[in-house]
């Protein structure tokens, strides 16, 4: 018999074959969703970011798996799972490059307008070359400060050393090994805001870290300086982010991650020009994407079967 498997968006043909014959899968539709069908899930498949709280938990008496496509799970409610005795899979470590990689091309991007200058190099507008146009940050020589030195933080520092950057981190825990190895700098938050020319966030986001970045922060960066955000959009207060942008409080910033997300089409962060956005891309890789596929569904079968997660978060 095939397993029950709830998803709440859905999946593509490559994690739909990882799947098999093993899972029939079944689309969650929230409170229009059937209690019928709640009543015989045995495992959910969360791909997109669906709240997941004890209360969805309950409709649900036959699940004993919750495994999440991607490392973050700040959607799912894990003391209610961990009370419910639901083990709760991810993916850590697989993300890690794919992201760094976005973290790094939305920094050149925001530092040297390339979005702006590809839509006027496409435009009537542009009708003769003029050097005084589109000037940006320099990137190479300048310093970076990363405030949250995991994985992706890690990854990010390597990065930096092919462009010349000075490098300043930010972390709850000093890292002595990465300090060694890649010559990092542990700053205090407020230093770090106040001296890097680009500050990229790749914190987890908790309760801690909801508005890590509002107004008094934004106040203290430099006015050249570049905010990038691919944690989550919590991270950073909006309301703040759209009034140092306005009033030029820094130089640009550019997100991969938003609260909603999608943030409503009129929100007014999405008309301004020194903002660049993209649809939640930091693992959006054929290759990164697929190892995530694989190792979430193998985390889905294990917990059906009974068995230990490969990655296990409670
Ligand atoms: C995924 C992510 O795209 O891993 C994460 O935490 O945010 C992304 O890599 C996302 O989880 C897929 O829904």
């Amino acid at each position: 018999m095939p397993y029950q498997v709830l998803i709440d968006t859905p999946l593509n043909d490559e994690i739909m074959g990882m799947m098999g014959d093993a899972c029939v899968t079944h689309l969650w539709q929230g409170e229009e969703t059937d209690p019928a069908l709640l009543a015989q899930v045995e495992g959910y498949f969360t791909y997109g970011h669906p709240k997941v709280s004890g209360a969805t938990m309950d409709k649900m008496p036959k699940l004993r798996v919750i495994s999440n496509f991607g490392v973050g799970v700040d959607h799912i409610n894990l003391e209610d799972a961990k009370a419910r005795n639901i083990p709760v899979g991810n993916t850590p470590n697989l993300v890690d490059g794919a992201t760094a990689d976005m973290a790094f091309t939305l920094l050149v991007t925001a530092a040297r307008n390339v979005i702006i200058g590809e839509h006027y190099a496409r435009s009537d507008a542009f009708t003769h070359y003029d050097p005084s146009i589109l000037l940006g940050q320099e990137v190479y020589g300048q310093t970076l400060g990363i405030v949250g030195m995991g994985n992706i933080g890690t990854q990010l520092a390597r990065r930096a050393q092919g462009f010349d950057m000075k490098v300043l981190y930010h972390n709850r825990n000093r890292r002595p090994e990465t300090e060694a190895e890649l010559g990092v700098i542990y700053t205090e938050k407020e230093a770090l805001l106040r001296e890097a020319d680009f500050v990229v966030l790749t914190v987890p986001m908790t309760p801690e870290t909801r508005h890590l970045i509002s107004r008094a922060e934004l106040q203290m960066m430099k006015p050249t300086a570049v905010l990038i955000n691919v944690a989550r959009g919590g991270v950073v207060d909006h309301d703040a982010l759209l009034e140092a942008l306005q009033n030029q409080w820094i130089y640009a910033a550019a997100v991969d991650v938003t609260e909603p997300e999608p943030l409503p089409r009129d929100h007014p962060l999405l008309q301004q020009k020194n903002l660049v956005i993209t649809p939640h891309l930091g693992s959006a890789t054929q290759q990164t994407r697929r190892r995530m596929g694989q190792l979430s569904v193998d985390n889905l079968l294990a917990g059906l079967r009974g068995e230990p997660l490969l990655q296990r978060v409670v």
